[in-house]
């Protein structure tokens, strides 16, 4: 049977999004269906790139009444998510690489009361995730590696997203599975295929010509009826 949890989802990143005009983009992507909103937050040590802080997530609260996922690609994520869960965030996306206390760090998130996801880099293996599943709400498979939008999706990623689905079949948990990195009509099938059910989207949506809404019905479209058949 399939749950929740399993439903295809869209989470438009906004790294891809006309910041000037990012209030009407958001508004757009959510009246076009989007499950929830992603937040990429970069320090320029973690990720060789600098982006976005809790101000913007505290926009962005005004504004929209999606869920504000916060993806912190940054060194030490614990000292910020006080900043964030007080700005809006309503979950957020731990890298297991350089966290040593990534399970204080999970729990400390559920504490504050909001959902938590880790995270892993396409040379990280699945492996990292088995003494942490049963404790998240999501994991995410990195498709590229952080730090920029825009990159080729890594097909050498998706036999790791098929074990991950795997692994969380084979536990009986109702975490979602989610990609994240050169996401598009072309690969979300195949991450569909592999088990992913929550897609991030950046320039897929906010770069494409035809429009958010355009955007994101051909991408949804693409991924409906390519999904694995979980649980059955
Ligand atoms: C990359 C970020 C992604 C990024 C995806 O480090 O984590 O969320 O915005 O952008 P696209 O969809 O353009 O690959
Ligand atoms: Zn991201």
């Amino acid at each position: 049977m399939k749950t929740e949890a399993d439903v295809v989802k869209l989470a438009p990143s906004i790294l891809a999004a006309d910041f000037a005009r990012l209030g009407e983009q958001v508004a757009e992507a959510e009246k076009a269906g989007a499950d929830r909103i992603h937040v990429d937050v970069m320090d320029g040590h973690f990720v060789p790139n600098l982006s976005m802080g809790a101000p913007v997530v505290q926009s962005l609260r005004r504004v929209t009444s999606l869920p504000l996922e916060t993806h912190m690609m940054i060194t030490n994520p614990d000292l910020f998510l006080e900043e964030f869960v007080a700005a809006g965030s309503d979950s957020f996306l731990i890298h297991c690489e350089g966290n040593y206390n990534l399970d204080r760090t999970v729990r400390r998130i559920k504490e504050l009361g909001k959902r938590a996801g880790v995270v892993i880099n396409p040379a990280t293996p699945a492996s990292v995730l088995e003494e942490i599943l049963q404790e998240v709400d999501l994991v995410l498979v990195m498709t590229v590696n952080p730090g920029f939008g825009h990159q080729h999706f890594l097909l050498s990623t998706l036999p790791k997203l098929q074990r991950v689905r795997q692994m969380v079949e084979r536990m009986r948990l109702s975490c979602e599975v989610e990609v994240d990195g050169g996401v598009d009509e072309e690969t979300a099938p195949l991450a569909a295929a592999a088990g992913a059910n929550v897609f991030v989207a950046g320039s897929s949506i906010f770069g494409d010509k035809a429009g958010v809404t355009a955007a994101m019905d051909r991408l949804r479209a693409s991924i409906v009826g390519r999904q694995k058949v979980v649980r059955a």
